[in-house]
């Protein structure tokens, strides 16, 4: 059996990609074979191409740090063929070869079942961004309903930040959403934002205790936008951070912890527990379920186009599906 994969390899200090045949190796106890229906160029996959970014920690390495596919065989007790399964994160396509693949191998534990109600390409739709969103609504809804809420939403037309935008949208928040430009406005307004405001607006410099203006921040920008927002977030609300496009430091006080009980919680989806992944992608099977998923920003590409897209595209693009047949 082939399995064709998108191969990457430090060469004088630059990545060079190919496409190669690798072996087909037995599997080990517990060890499951995926092949490959769909996968996702993230924001994390082409930090995978600049090699001081030290995503990758060793090569060769195969890249696509999300993929979806059916079990082609198991030596797993838990899995069988056929099954449709996922996985996100968990070092695939940073540490141990990922969904650039036709096939994968995967630990029992790293794989989730496709919930009923979600097919393999929604859950590729979805993804590492829409999985970030998603830990991200929930942390800052902490078990109370949206309805109502006024919620900014950082991050522009990306992933996470559109994931966001469309489930706050759903839970009936009311949604202000933060761009670069508002060239973006119709578009983020059309996935379900109320309002559009400029990002520059929230580097400005912020008194210690600003107006309250928020009930909760999707923050996938970081910089010293978190820290002007932790000043406008209402008494006991949540600032949840999974992102530092616009920088990795921020100046902040302790009054708004200490005065205004707020919390400030950080969202990794990479490592987050099986436990929660599958309750929410339950919930985005659900009662979250999107039926405008397809209105998110995601070019779609064949996998034989993949070396193209990725080696051609820059930072910042959005999200891109890619298609396994
Ligand atoms: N913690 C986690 O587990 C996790 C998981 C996934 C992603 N992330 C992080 O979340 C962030 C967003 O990821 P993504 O997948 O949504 O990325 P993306 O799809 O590439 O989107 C980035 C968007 O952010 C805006 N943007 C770009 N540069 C910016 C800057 N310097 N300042 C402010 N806004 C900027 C742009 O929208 P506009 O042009 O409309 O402003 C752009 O479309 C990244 O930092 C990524 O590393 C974290």
């Amino acid at each position: 059996m082939k399995n064709k994969a998108l191969i990457l390899n430090l060469k004088d200090e630059k990545i060079i990609a190919e496409y190669e045949n690798m072996a087909w190796k037995p599997l080990e106890k517990g060890e499951v074979r995926v092949k490959t229906a769909f996968s996702g160029i993230n924001f994390k996959d082409r930090l995978a191409l600049i090699p001081e970014s030290r995503v990758i920690r060793k090569y060769p390495m195969v890249p696509g740090i999300d993929f979806s596919g059916y079990v082609e065989e198991s030596n797993s007790s838990q899995f069988n063929q056929g099954d449709q399964v996922f996985v996100t994160g968990l070092g695939y396509g940073t540490d141990r070869f990922g969904g650039f693949s036709e096939y994968v191998t995967v630990k029992e534990n790293d794989l989730c079942t496709v919930p009923d109600g979600l097919t393999l390409k929604e859950v590729m739709q979805i993804g590492t961004a829409g999985f970030t969103a998603a830990l991200s609504v929930d942390a800052v809804a902490s078990d109370e309903s949206l309805k109502g809420k006024e919620i900014l939403v950082t991050g522009g037309t990306g992933g996470v930040s559109s994931h966001a935008v469309m489930l706050l949208s759903k839970l009936g928040a009311s949604v202000t959403a933060a761009t670069r430009t508002l060239e973006h406005a119709a578009y983020l307004k059309s996935i379900g934002a109320d309002e559009v405001i400029l990002f520059e607006t929230l580097l400005e410099k912020r008194k210690p205790l600003s107006k309250e203006r928020w009930d909760g921040v999707v923050d996938a920008t970081g910089g010293e936008a978190t820290g002007n927002l932790l000043t406008e977030i209402r008494y006991g609300k949540t600032v949840a951070v999974s992102g530092n496009l616009s920088g990795a430091k921020f100046s902040a006080t302790v009054f708004p912890f200490i005065l205004r009980g707020i919390r400030l919680q950080g969202i990794d989806s990479v490592y987050a527990t099986k436990e929660k992944k599958m309750s929410l992608f339950n919930r985005m099977a659900r009662e979250w379920k999107l039926s405008n998923l397809d209105s998110v920003i995601c070019k779609e590409v064949e996998f034989e186009n993949l070396k193209e897209e990725l080696l051609h595209e820059t930072q910042g693009n959005g999200r891109v599906l890619v298609i396994f047949r």
